[in-house]
């Protein structure tokens, strides 16, 4: 799964922008579903049905977003300097210093008006984007383009850097799982979704049309394990984290009941996560139609949403072993 995870964070997609993502994904699940579609806002899904002659679990979505946050052009200058607005909940104050690319391969580097160096955090329309042209006539990009983080994927031991493990990280783990499952009862609908970044639309929709009768999302979620950190029980290399509450959800007991006895039964490592701020893609389909029971096996990750973002490889071993054995097994009375 290392090598996945690599893989599918060295692949352009901005939310909105998801075709590139979605074919690389695309090429993993062959011969691991039954079927796979792709729907109307581009939403990914990858239907796994329980073998004939077993008695039929439940409906279970799971959902892993594909997109990833980045930088809209709003204007280029007569020098070809662009203005941007973000694509999900960029820190802008991370920007200085970072690199974007396009998907034409264009780079661009961020500049502040007036000086190279913030003194405090600038103020997003201070910023410029310098795309290297020198008019608006030689810029290689519009308004409207779309750009993400340019840094390289790295390791140090089992810590992986990169600038979107949210949410690749949670995308290698939803295939893996669909790797190691032997079989299910359960009527699996992997969803790969568009555009959560900006709101969890293509959850939103997708939770609709396939009236799932639970729905576990699959996200990274932040830690409370660096200096002078917001307390928070969260860490990295603790396991996966059974989310109980987040800004817009809070978890089913049932569904977080059957995620904490199946890793307790199986001796896998867990952590309990309340987050106060940020959501995942569960919390738009809990609210689908007459609701949903909705739960969430998060993997912690620290400087989310940074061009930075680390996370530890067996947090994400540990969520792919909690799934596999919660989803081979009967949903509880
Ligand atoms: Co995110
Ligand atoms: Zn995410």
């Amino acid at each position: 799964m290392r090598a996945l995870i690599e893989e599918l964070c060295g692949v352009f997609g901005p939310s909105g922008q998801e075709e590139r993502i979605r074919e690389a994904i695309i090429n993993h699940l062959d011969g691991l579903v039954d079927e796979i579609q792709t729907d109307r806002l581009g939403n990914l899904i990858a239907v796994k049905r329980p073998a004939a002659g077993v008695e039929k679990g439940k409906r279970i979505m799971l959902a892993a977003h594909m997109d990833e946050i980045g930088i809209m052009v709003t204007h280029v200058d007569a020098q070809g300097f662009c203005r941007f607005t973000t694509i999900g909940g960029v820190v802008t104050n991370a920007l200085i210093g970072s690199r974007v690319h396009f998907a034409n391969g264009v780079e661009g580097a961020f500049g502040l008006e007036g000086s190279p160096i913030a003194r405090e955090r600038p103020a997003p329309q201070k910023l410029f984007l310098d795309v290297g042209a020198d008019s608006r006539e030689n810029a290689r990009v519009q308004v409207g383009d779309s750009a993400v983080f340019r840094s390289s994927f790295g390791a140090v031991g089992d810590r992986l850097f990169a600038p979107n493990l949210d949410d690749r990280i949670g995308c290698a783990v939803l295939i893996q799982t669909l790797r190691e499952l032997k079989s299910s009862p359960h009527e699996l609908l992997a969803v790969f979704t568009a555009q959560e970044e900006v709101g969890a639309r293509g959850a939103t929709t997708a939770g609709y049309g396939l009236e799932p009768e639970i729905i576990l999302a699959i996200d990274v979620t932040a830690t409370g394990d660096f200096p002078q950190a917001t307390p928070m029980e969260v860490a990295l290399g603790k396991g996966p984290a059974i989310k109980v509450m987040d800004r817009r959800m809070i978890s089913h007991p049932k569904v977080r009941g059957w995620l904490e006895s199946t890793a307790r039964e199986q001796d896998i490592p867990y952590q309990l996560e309340v987050l106060e701020f940020g959501s995942t893609d569960a919390s738009a389909v809990q609210v689908s139609r007459a609701g949903v029971p909705a739960g969430t096996v998060s993997i912690p990750c620290r400087y989310v949403h940074t061009p930075s973002q680390v996370a530890d490889y067996n947090d994400a071993c540990g969520a792919v072993r909690l799934l596999v054995n919660a989803l081979g097994g009967e949903y509880p009375q």
